[in-house]
């Protein structure tokens, strides 16, 4: 990847439609992940194969990655927290899987009903499996810059987490900011930190944004050479298991903020609105991207 280009994580599939009240008709999720797909993301998180009694939003995962229509060149990706959700997803037909971890033992607790250490230890199945399997991996680390439960973590916790999870095998670690706490100070002194220990290539960062920071804080990540960020279309978004997290980083305003800063996405905003407008449609609300009310409004 060049240095003038960013590669966008499409997640509004699976951590935007896991916070869904009610009943989402498989029909609705698989005209999102082929309307992203068509609108030029490249790596698209479409589902998670987790305890469905935990996420039922999610329960319809193998059905999904079984109905989309695929994309040559589209990367679809599901989490995994365990090797009985590898299993289901290496037979769902995923090109890639995602591991999840916090810095926060009580966020550990709440999310995936185990420590930090346990959960690594979790995950080592996962990965030979997926070695085999010939299956890249992704590391997730929640709370990065703040938990529900335990408020700020020192980025040292961060650092021993993102560097369990590269030694276990993952080929990035994604830097979530779970509840969306962060500032562009906090977002600056965590990657400072982190990049004392681990190149820019291995990191990503996905911010919620709850408190309104989230472009700062993908401005501050940039501007320190990460080039990988996550996204979810028209904002969607939030965790079951973090109250107070609100949607992601809305998808249309990170490809806005990056074309004004002369980064190439490869997404065709206007398609990417579109997508947003009929998922945030069929939800019954405004999409919660700044830049498809705005150009709605033009
Ligand atoms: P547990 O209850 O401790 O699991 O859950 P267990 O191993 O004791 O098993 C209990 C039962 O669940 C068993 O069934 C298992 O077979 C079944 P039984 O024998 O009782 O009939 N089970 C499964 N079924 C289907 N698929 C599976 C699976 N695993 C166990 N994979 C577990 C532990 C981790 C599974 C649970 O806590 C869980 O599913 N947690 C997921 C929570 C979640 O999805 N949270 C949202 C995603 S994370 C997020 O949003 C943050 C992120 O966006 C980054 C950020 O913003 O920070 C990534
Ligand atoms: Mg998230």
């Amino acid at each position: 990847m060049s240095d003038d280009s960013v590669t966008l994580i499409e997640v509004g599939p699976r951590d935007g439609l896991q916070n869904e009240p009610g009943e989402l008709p498989l029909a609705v999720k698989q005209q999102l992940v082929e309307d992203l797909a068509d609108a030029g993301l490249t790596v698209i998180e479409a589902g998670s194969f987790v305890n469905p009694t935990w996420v039922p939003q999610m329960a319809d995962s193998e059905a999904l990655f079984a109905a989309i229509a695929r994309r040559a060149g589209v990367r679809y990706t599901a989490l995994t927290p365990n090797l009985r959700g590898f299993e289901r997803a290496l037979a769902a037909g995923a090109d890639e899987v995602a591991v999840f971890a916090a810095a926060s033992e009580s966020f550990s607790q709440k999310n995936i009903n185990c420590s930090i250490a346990e959960s690594i230890e979790r995950f080592r199945p996962v990965m030979a499996a997926a070695a085999e399997a010939g299956l890249p991996v992704r590391g997730y680390v929640s709370c990065v810059l703040g938990c529900p439960y335990e408020g700020a973590l020192a980025p040292a916790a961060v650092a021993r987490v993102t560097g369990d999870l590269l030694e276990l095998g993952c080929y990035e670690v994604s830097l979530g900011d779970t509840i969306g706490v962060g500032t562009a100070g906090s977002m600056r002194a965590l990657l400072t930190e982190l990049l004392g220990a681990f190149a820019p290539a291995q990191l990503a960062v996905h911010c919620h944004d709850s408190y309104g920071q989230a472009l700062a804080n993908i401005l501050a990540a940039v501007d320190l050479g990460i080039r990988r960020i996550d996204a979810a279309v028209a904002g969607l978004g939030g965790c079951p298991y973090a109250p107070g997290a609100s949607g992601n980083v809305a998808t249309e305003d990170v490809v806005y903020l990056l074309e004004g800063l002369g980064l190439a996405t490869g997404i065709d905003l206007d398609r990417l609105i579109a997508a947003g407008e009929h998922i945030s449609g069929f939800l019954g609300r405004p999409s919660g991207s700044k830049v498809a009310r705005a150009r709605r409004s033009a």
